[in-house]
């Protein structure tokens, strides 16, 4: 009975078949959310949608920032056999769109008023020829750094607010004994890292013109960009040995059984730490990552729909979508995975500090001009622009290149590949 009233419910506001049967279909799922508080998050909206009728296939593809899941993707939808939704973001939903895989489901956008619930930097990276083909769970802020309050106090450490004073406490905590940041050695990884600095070092105006579409080489073959690589290569003496090939999670463990004192990484950490029962302030702190307090680089997971054959499918895509931008599904998706609902209207009153920090930046860095796409995440550049600054950066990081050379190489990457 329940799950009828939803149902009819959600027909009433999405435009849906008129349906009472308790199986409105099923959806294939492609994400590559297999961390613990990834799960959490996931399996909330598979439970959201079995309670709506649909049920739920899910396509998993390990692998911290989706570079594994895009593989497998492309190789599926060039098969012709393409799931009923997977996690697309940023300008890559153009991309997918522009192929003509996506399928439309502005009729329940519209239904539902997205336009309205969406603020227009969301909202306009969801539609397609003014359409929209994908719903938004999610805004993550990158630009945090994770830090284990007890570690600090043991070495007599403060948690540093700038990049000079990062080098300085980052010392403190490897002469008493601690692995000062946590790092996994994968592409994705070095690129959040690197991100990071440039924001702290270059702000907000040069991180927009030299990393967003469209961008100026100019500015990006700049002193500014050699002196970005001078501070992140100074970086390489605080990751442990280990560090090649780590899962970020593995990563965010280190932090929080003491072994590291800090890690740069976004908001889904947070879920690792809630996941492990432990609180902020107390047990974990989250601030902004050295010299950017005040910016939010914002990074949006989605979901983008993939066109079907059968009404059956597309009944369901628009269920899901429904369930998506409702306030419930924003609430406690975003409890269990670390970052603020996509939509606007969403009570903040169960959300921790660090989601208020959050919010308030992302509504001050809006107004400011510090408010700035994720290009490790994919919001920023093409896929192939992010591709050669992952690899220039990578490759810097795991040699010995000077400051100079890093940015030479990246120049010539990015250059090439526009
Ligand atoms: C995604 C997050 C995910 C993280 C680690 C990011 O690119 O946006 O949802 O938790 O990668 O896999």
């Amino acid at each position: 009975m329940k799950n009828r009233m939803k149902i009819s419910t959600l027909a009433a506001t999405a435009l849906l078949a008129t349906t009472t049967s308790v199986s409105a279909g099923e959806v294939e799922v492609l994400h590559w959310w297999t961390s613990g508080g990834e799960a959490a998050s996931v399996n909330y909206l598979k439970d959201k949608l079995s309670d709506a009728g649909v049920s739920w296939t899910d396509f998993a593809v390990a692998g911290g920032g989706g570079e594994n899941a895009m593989t497998v993707l492309k190789s599926r939808a060039i098969s012709g056999n393409p799931p009923t939704a997977a996690q697309i973001k940023g300008p890559s939903i153009q991309e997918w769109g522009d192929l003509g895989f996506l399928a439309d489901i502005d009729g329940v956008a519209q239904a539902n008023d997205w336009d309205n619930l969406l603020p227009s930097v969301v909202s306009d990276v969801m539609k397609h020829n003014g359409k929209y083909v994908a719903a938004p769970v999610n805004v993550h802020r990158v630009n945090w750094m994770w830090s284990n309050p007890e570690v600090f106090r043991y070495a007599g450490a403060t948690i540093p607010t700038t990049w000079d004073d990062f080098m300085v406490q980052a010392k403190k905590l490897q002469s008493a004994g601690f692995i000062a940041l946590a790092h996994g050695g994968q592409a994705w990884q070095d690129a959040t890292l690197f991100e990071a600095v440039v924001l702290g070092v270059g702000g907000a105006d040069y991180y927009n013109s030299a990393f967003v579409n469209p961008v100026d080489l100019d500015v990006l073959n700049s002193d500014t960009t050699v002196e970005v690589f001078e501070t992140f290569g100074k970086l390489r003496q605080f990751v442990d040995a280990n560090s090649p090939g780590r899962d970020w999670n593995v990563a965010t463990s280190m932090v929080i059984e003491g072994k590291a004192g800090m890690q740069i990484m976004g908001d889904w950490a947070k879920g690792e730490f809630k996941v492990a029962g432990k609180n902020v302030g107390t047990d974990f702190i989250c601030t902004a990552a050295p010299g950017t307090s005040g910016a939010h680089t914002f990074n949006i997971d989605s979901f983008a729909f993939f066109k079907q054959s059968d009404a059956a499918s597309s009944e369901a895509q628009n269920i899901m979508a429904a369930e998506i931008l409702g306030t419930d599904f924003q609430t406690v998706f975003n409890l269990n995975k670390g970052s603020i609902p996509a939509r606007l209207g969403v009570s903040r009153a169960e959300f921790d500090s660090c989601a208020h920090d959050s919010m308030d930046a992302f509504v001050a860095a809006s107004a400011s001009g510090s408010l700035v796409p994720s290009f490790a995440h994919g919001m920023a550049v093409s896929s192939a622009v992010s591709g050669a600054i992952y690899d220039s950066v990578t490759n810097f990081f795991n040699s010995d290149q000077s400051a100079q050379e890093g940015a030479d190489q990246l120049v010539a990457s990015v250059s090439s590949a526009l």
